[in-house]
């Protein structure tokens, strides 16, 4: 088999599976076949979901300098998927406050959009990853033609968001948020490298 085949016939179905695991586990563990979603499932879940949605963004960041220095060009195929797990995350993390936490309540939700500052950053990185999501086929891609590109450069705003985000609701130890921050900082880093090279 060669790589493209192997790429879309074994490669993708396995990535798929993998990243739908964290998914997966959210449900068995509120089933309580696999595990336990602690004293307060709903912040649980919460969290679950936005660490993957921040994991997965960082993972399809990683897609390009991965392939630049491997040289394995197959590597870009996998990049629509990840960054859509990405958006599926969020989106989760996000239906989660709405549902579970807000109770859909529109006056608890316009307050917290308002008057907390990193649920309104959250909030603006979702509405660009939606954006993001919506043209991600190749027939959008086609038609928005260089506009494309553009649009697309919104990934690295959501990254920076997303970590902003999670560095700001932090009460006390800010390891994890930093962790984030310094992989973000490598692979910006690497991209401007490469541009400032060219
Ligand atoms: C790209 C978008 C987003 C990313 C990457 C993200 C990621 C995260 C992460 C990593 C956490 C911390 C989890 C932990 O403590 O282990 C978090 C917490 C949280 N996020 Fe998001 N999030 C995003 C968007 C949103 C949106 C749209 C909302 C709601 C409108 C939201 C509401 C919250 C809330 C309420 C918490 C919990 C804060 C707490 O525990 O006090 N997030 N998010």
């Amino acid at each position: 088999m060669d790589t493209l085949k192997t790429v879309r016939f074994v490669g993708k179905p396995v990535v798929f599976l993998l990243c739908l695991l964290p998914a997966a586990l959210v449900v068995t563990d509120a089933f309580e076949l696999t595990g336990r979603l602690g004293a307060n499932p709903v912040e649980e879940i919460l969290d679950r979901f936005g660490n993957w949605g921040l994991r997965m963004i960082m993972i399809t960041l990683a897609v390009t300098p991965l392939r630049r220095i491997t040289g394995w060009n197959w590597l870009a195929r996998f990049r629509r998927m990840l960054g859509l797990f990405a958006f599926f995350y969020v989106l989760m993390h996000f239906l989660t406050w709405l549902i579970l936490d807000q109770g859909v309540l529109l006056s608890a939700i316009l307050e917290d959009l308002t008057e907390r500052p990193f649920i309104t950053i959250g909030f603006a990185a979702l509405l660009l990853l939606i954006a993001l999501a919506a043209t991600s086929t190749g027939g959008m891609r086609r038609r928005l033609g260089r506009r494309w590109q553009v649009l697309h450069n919104a990934v690295y705003a959501i990254a920076l968001l997303g970590v902003w985000h999670y560095w700001w609701q932090v009460k006390k130890d800010i390891t994890e948020p930093l962790i984030y921050a310094a992989i973000l900082t490598v692979l910006l880093g690497a991209r401007l490298w490469w541009r400032w090279r060219r």
